[in-house]
């Protein structure tokens, strides 16, 4: 045994609302060896996704739920310390789902291995990662933007909305974000290079979303839901698309979501409306990785983590972040 200590993030609760520290047990276990077949890594980065607090909840989903007593589970990215695993080596470095603890064993399932002198490790759990996937493949086969079209997405700021505008524009599109907060907006036009980007806690989010969006909207990037959502609806050009790829206004619920109110613009605008997980596109990662490590590479994508220190014990405080807009960019935990 190597003798070191695992700190791990276990579910304790199924949380009500915001999760809490309460929600979790964060423990000290010993490092476990890797069986055959297995291989151990020493996790850098853990990634914090909206998602997480669905994955914490009971109920159907596109996953299990995490179980009461498991380690939470992440997209994690990290050097393998230990290996008993034909394609892992000592050394190699390997994103995937390793969960949220400092020590993990994997058999190789949902992981893949990164290269450090392309790009830092945290952006194979960001732009190059999982966020960055879910905005080529939502936006490009859900979306289906085409040249001269109208691009709009909300949460424009942050780890997928950012990647999103950036690859409209790079389409040829009118690109216009939706943001909270008059700095985000700034971010997202003067440094990502977006058309405009709207404050939607302004108050003004209709006429606002009027003004920047003359000839109307013919893609939708959805991030978020409600209130967004509908004063969207009322802008959708015919023959639009919704790409939903999340509705995080509504993940901390504690009560039935109403609306969309303007639900009527998809009949009479034949708008097209799809959901998506970026899960589906699961066999054209290499496709998507290799398209946005060039954008980059050409200065094209600029792709931004907001790193916050404290560990795994840090978990509970830095996912919240997500869900107060506290976070610009890829919000990745350091351990
Ligand atoms: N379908 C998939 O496979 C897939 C994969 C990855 C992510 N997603 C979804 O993509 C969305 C963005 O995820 P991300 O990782 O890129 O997170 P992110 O945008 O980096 O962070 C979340 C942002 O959401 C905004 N937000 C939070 N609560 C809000 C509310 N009540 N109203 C309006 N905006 C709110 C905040 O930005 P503001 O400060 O601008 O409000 C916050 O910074 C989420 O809905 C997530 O579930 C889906």
């Amino acid at each position: 045994m190597s003798g070191d200590i695992n700190r791990v993030v276990r579910l304790k609760s199924r949380p009500v609302g915001m999760v809490k520290r309460e929600d979790f047990d964060i423990v000290d276990e010993p490092v476990a060896e890797p069986g055959d077949g297995e291989f151990r890594v020493k996790v850098d980065y853990v990634s914090l996704d909206p998602a997480m607090r669905g994955w914490m909840s009971a109920g159907k989903s596109y996953v299990p739920p995490v179980g009461i007593g498991e380690t939470m589970r992440s997209f994690s990215v990290g050097l393998v310390e230990a290996s008993n695993h034909p394609g892992f080596k000592v050394g190699d470095a390997v994103a995937g789902l390793l969960g949220v603890q400092t020590h993990a064993i994997s058999n190789g399932e949902r992981c893949y291995k990164v290269d450090p002198a392309q790009a830092p490790l945290e952006r194979w759990i960001g732009g190059l990662g999982m966020p960055g996937q879910t905005a080529y493949f939502g936006l490009l086969e859900v979306g289906e933007p085409k040249e001269g079209e109208t691009v709009v997405v909300s949460a424009a700021s942050g780890a997928v909305g950012s990647l999103v505008g950036q690859i409209a524009r790079i389409k040829g599109c009118r690109a216009v974000g939706i943001a909270g907060g008059p700095e985000k907006c700034r971010y997202v036009v003067e440094e990502l290079g977006f058309d405009a980007c709207i404050d939607y806690k302004a108050g003004n989010l209709a006429d606002d979303l009027k003004a920047a969006c003359p000839d109307g909207i013919d893609v939708y990037f959805e991030n978020v839901g409600g209130e967004i959502l509908d004063a969207v609806l009322a802008r959708m050009n015919l023959f639009g698309r919704i790409a939903v790829c999340g509705l995080i206004s509504a993940y901390n619920s504690t009560e039935p979501v109403p609306g969309p109110y303007n639900f009527r613009s998809v009949l009479v605008n034949r708008l097209r409306v799809r959901g998506f997980i970026v899960f589906d596109f699961a066999d054209r990662i290499p496709e998507a990785v290799r398209h946005l490590g060039e954008w980059a590479a050409a200065g094209k994508l600029k792709m931004r983590e907001d790193v916050r220190d404290g560990g795994v014990d840090a978990f509970p405080d830095v996912l919240n972040l997500l869900y107060t807009g506290g976070n610009l960019g890829k919000l990745v935990l350091k351990l």
